[in-house]
C-alpha cells in the first residue's frame, strides 16, 4: 500500500499523467495551492499508493508537469493537428505529407506527423491529448481499415476528447471504403468530423498533389473556424 513498495511508480505516474490527469492541469495547480499551507504527513490518493517520505516530490512533479501542460496550452490562437496515418506500400503516408504541406499555408497550425504502426501507443495517447484535430489515414485493405487504426479508436476516450475535430483519408486501389469506415467510427466516438474525406487511387501524384494540399487547406480553415466557435460559445 506505501510508496516504498512501489518502485515502478513514477512510471506510472507519468503515464497516468499523461492519459488522464493532463486536461486538468489548472485544476490540478488550483488543488496544490488549496494543499500548500497544510502540514501534511502522508498523502491517501483514491487511486495508486500511500505517499509518506515522497509525498512532497509527487506534489512537486505534479505541479511541474501541470505548469508546463497550461503553458502548452495557454495560446489558444494555436491549433494543434495531429495527423497520423498507417501506410502498407507508402502512399497513405505520401499523402499525409502533402496534406500537411497544404496545412502549414494556414498561420497558427501546429502540425504533428505520426505513423501509427511505430509510435508507442501511450506516446499516441499523449498526442492525442494535447491536440485540437486529429486528421486519420488508412489504405483501404479487403474494404476495411487496418488493425493499427481499429487500436487507435481504442484510445479515443469521449469524455475527453468529444470536442476535439477529426477527418480521414487514404490511398486505396478500386473500392476505397476505409477513409468512411473512419471518419463513421469518430463519429460514434463523438469527434466533431469534417465529413469531406481525402481519398486517392494508389500514388498521388503531381496533379493529385494540388488536391492533397487543397484539401489540408481546407481542413485547416475548418479547425481554426470550430476551434473559434468553441472559445466564443465554451458550452458547446
Ligand atoms: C491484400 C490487399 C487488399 C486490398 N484490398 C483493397 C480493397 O478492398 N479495396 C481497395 O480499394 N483497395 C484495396 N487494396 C489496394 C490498396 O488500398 C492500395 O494498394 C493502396 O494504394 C495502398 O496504400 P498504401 O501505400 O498507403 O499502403 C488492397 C491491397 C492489398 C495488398
Amino acid at each position: 500500500m506505501f510508496n516504498d513498495f512501489s518502485p515502478e511508480y513514477l512510471e506510472s505516474f507519468r503515464y497516468y499523467f499523461d492519459i488522464i490527469l493532463k486536461p486538468f492541469s489548472r485544476f490540478a495547480l488550483k488543488a496544490i495551492e488549496k494543499i500548500k499551507p497544510l502540514d501534511i504527513a502522508i498523502i491517501c490518493p483514491g487511486h495508486g499508493p500511500i505517499h509518506k517520505d515522497n509525498w512532497k516530490q509527487i506534489v512537486d512533479l505534479t505541479e511541474r508537469e501541470s505548469e508546463a501542460y497550461v503553458k502548452l496550452t495557454a495560446d489558444r490562437s494555436v491549433k494543434n493537428v495531429l495527423i497520423t496515418y498507417v501506410s502498407a506500400y507508402g502512399y497513405t503516408r505520401l499523402m499525409a505529407e502533402q496534406i500537411a504541406d497544404g496545412m502549414r499555408e494556414t498561420e497558427n497550425i501546429n502540425i504533428t506527423l505520426k505513423d501509427i504502426e511505430t509510435i508507442p501507443m501511450g506516446e499516441l495517447e499523449s498526442e492525442i491529448v494535447i491536440s485540437d484535430a486529429i486528421l486519420v489515414g488508412s489504405p483501404t485493405i479487403n474494404q476495411n481499415t487496418l488493425l493499427p487504426v481499429y487500436k487507435l479508436f481504442s484510445l479515443i476516450n469521449p469524455l475527453r476528447d468529444k470536442s476535439k475535430i477529426a477527418g480521414a483519408f487514404g490511398s486505396y486501389g478500386w473500392s476505397g471504403e476505409a477513409p468512411r469506415i473512419i471518419i463513421d467510427n469518430l463519429r460514434n466516438l463523438k469527434l466533431k468530423v469534417f465529413e469531406d474525406t481525402a481519398a486517392m487511387k494508389f500514388f498521388p501524384g503531381d496533379e493529385k498533389s494540388l488536391a492533397l494540399k487543397d484539401y489540408g487547406k481546407r481542413f485547416a480553415a475548418f479547425v481554426t473556424a470550430q476551434c473559434d466557435d468553441k472559445s466564443k460559445n465554451p458550452g458547446n
